[in-house]
């Protein structure tokens, strides 16, 4: 479908099977809207999908906030455009006519989507967070009472340190979503194991 022109550049798939939430698919540093729909379409065929593209350059690749470092945010970017992209969503969900999205983020995308929750709960009806950090020095406060998320972390993931990723599992769970975290024993790339683990939590989340 021809997507309309929205604040991020995005591509949009309606959806097929009305029991399915549509994912907001968060690509990592270097992809682009079209990087996650394959891995869409198979962890949740027939929902709606909706790609945006992170609008944020580092060395010609994109992001959706900047960094001072890897794994060093910067967080006052980071906030602006979680801003933005709730804004984005509030926006497609119009123009598509969808319900609220659950994220599928990896890596780059995946620290948005947690930011997203900790600062904009209601704009995500969940998250499949893959290889995702803590996204806050200091975490805010936010109420994601049943909010289900699904953490797969890699176990020799050699960007996310263990304890860092079990931070994230806590504070989102300290704030009331409905957390399931998994270490999975791969690095920081996508593994057949996470798609295995998506695809059955997100059937779960579809009735299935
Ligand atoms: C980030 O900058 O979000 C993380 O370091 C993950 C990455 O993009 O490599």
């Amino acid at each position: 479908m021809t997507p309309h022109t929205l604040t991020l550049t995005h591509r949009f798939e309606p959806g097929a099977d009305p029991r399915r939430a549509p994912l907001l698919l968060l690509h990592g540093t270097g992809g682009d809207e079209t990087d996650l729909l394959p891995l869409g379409r198979a962890v949740a065929p027939g929902a709606a999908l909706l790609s945006p593209r992170g609008a944020v350059l580092e060395n010609g690749m994109p992001r959706f906030f900047r960094r001072l470092a890897e794994g060093v945010f910067d967080e006052a970017d980071l906030r602006a455009r979680t801003g933005d992209l709730a804004g984005f969503v509030a926006e497609a969900r119009g123009t598509y006519g969808i319900g609220a999205p659950i994220a599928l983020g990896f890596s780059n995308g995946a620290n948005i989507a947690a930011s997203l929750l900790l600062l904009r709960p209601g704009t995500l009806a969940g998250a499949v967070l893959i290889r995702p950090m803590m996204p806050f020095a200091d975490p805010p406060p936010a109420d994601l009472a049943g909010v289900p998320v699904l953490i797969l972390s890699g176990a020799v993931d050699p960007i996310v340190p263990a304890a860092n990723a079990r931070a994230l599992a806590r504070t989102l769970s300290e704030r009331g979503a409905a957390v399931e975290h998994a270490e999975l024993p791969a690095g920081h790339g996508l593994s057949q194991a996470d798609l295995a683990r998506a695809t059955a939590w997100l059937a779960a989340r579809a009735g299935g």
